[in-house]
């Protein structure tokens, strides 16, 4: 059965092959060479897309940008292939990939926003450095985003969030557009993902920022231990899931 279901999968891969790039290493300081795409076209790359909602609408509203999605999940990242060949989107693609690899794929400054949405929280403090917003990725991304390169962070979840505050504030990331309640107020220019909708239709207000990096961005030291989370850790009380931890890893 699982055979069965495996081979499947690889038809599936086969079949979206054309959108699919499987030696992402070689399209370093390539990527809009692969789109045939003049060095001035705005570069973003989707962290985690899932079943890939966010990417194909925004390559939808942005047909002049191009994107570059990572998922590690191949029975997902299948759906969100097929999903940009059902809407005959040309300007994305997709890397069945680790975010933790993305210096071996991309050049310094090679593209120019980069794309969090609803990344595994990761809850247990001892967790922390798998957190895509911890401040190792957050060092690896200024190299890569380059001066004036953004990052887009949404999440439900406000431990991940406020966590992820203090990450960007330790690497002098400039913060904007911060929301504690992303919805609480239209924004037409928002595209819901499909953990957004899950989450907010269950009542968690949705977190979102903008960091974006300036002539002091540098990576910040090792993180210390937070008091709070060291007695967390004494007592076993970060075992218990706090209103937003894991739902990632629930869905
Ligand atoms: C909670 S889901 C969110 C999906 C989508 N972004 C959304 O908002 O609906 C997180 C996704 O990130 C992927 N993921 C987690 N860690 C990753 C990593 N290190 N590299 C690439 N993808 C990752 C998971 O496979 C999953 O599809």
């Amino acid at each position: 059965m699982r055979q069965r279901k495996k081979r499947n999968l690889d038809k599936r891969l086969d079949a979206a092959s054309h959108l699919l790039v499987e030696h992402p290493e070689q399209q370093k300081g390539q990527w809009r060479a692969l789109f045939e795409a003049p060095p001035e076209a705005k570069l973003m790359v989707e962290l985690g897309c899932g079943k890939g909602t966010f990417v194909c609408e925004s390559a939808r509203r942005e047909p002049d940008a191009l994107f570059i999605a990572f998922d590690k999940v191949p029975e997902v990242l299948v759906m969100a292939v097929e999903k940009a060949i059902r809407e005959g989107l040309t300007n994305v693609r997709f890397v069945l990939g680790d975010a933790a690899l993305l210096e071996e794929f991309f050049e310094p400054g090679e593209f120019d926003r980069l794309y969090i949405n609803f990344c595994d929280p990761w809850h247990k403090s001892r967790q922390a450095k798998r957190r895509l917003t911890h401040r190792n990725f957050l060092a690896s991304y200024l190299r890569l985003l380059g001066v004036g390169g953004q990052i887009h962070f949404k999440t439900d979840n406000r431990r991940l969030f406020d966590f992820s505050v203090e990450e960007f504030e330790a690497c002098h990331y400039a913060i904007s557009e911060l929301t504690y309640d992303l919805h609480a107020t239209p924004a037409p220019w928002n595209i819901v993902t499909e953990y957004e909708r899950t989450w907010s239709e269950k009542g968690y207000p949705i977190n979102r920022l903008v960091a974006t990096v300036t002539d002091e961005t540098a990576p910040a030291p090792p993180r210390k231990k937070r008091a709070s989370e060291a007695a967390a850790e004494l007592s076993q009380k970060e075992e218990q899931p706090f209103p937003g931890d894991g739902q990632a890893e629930q869905m």
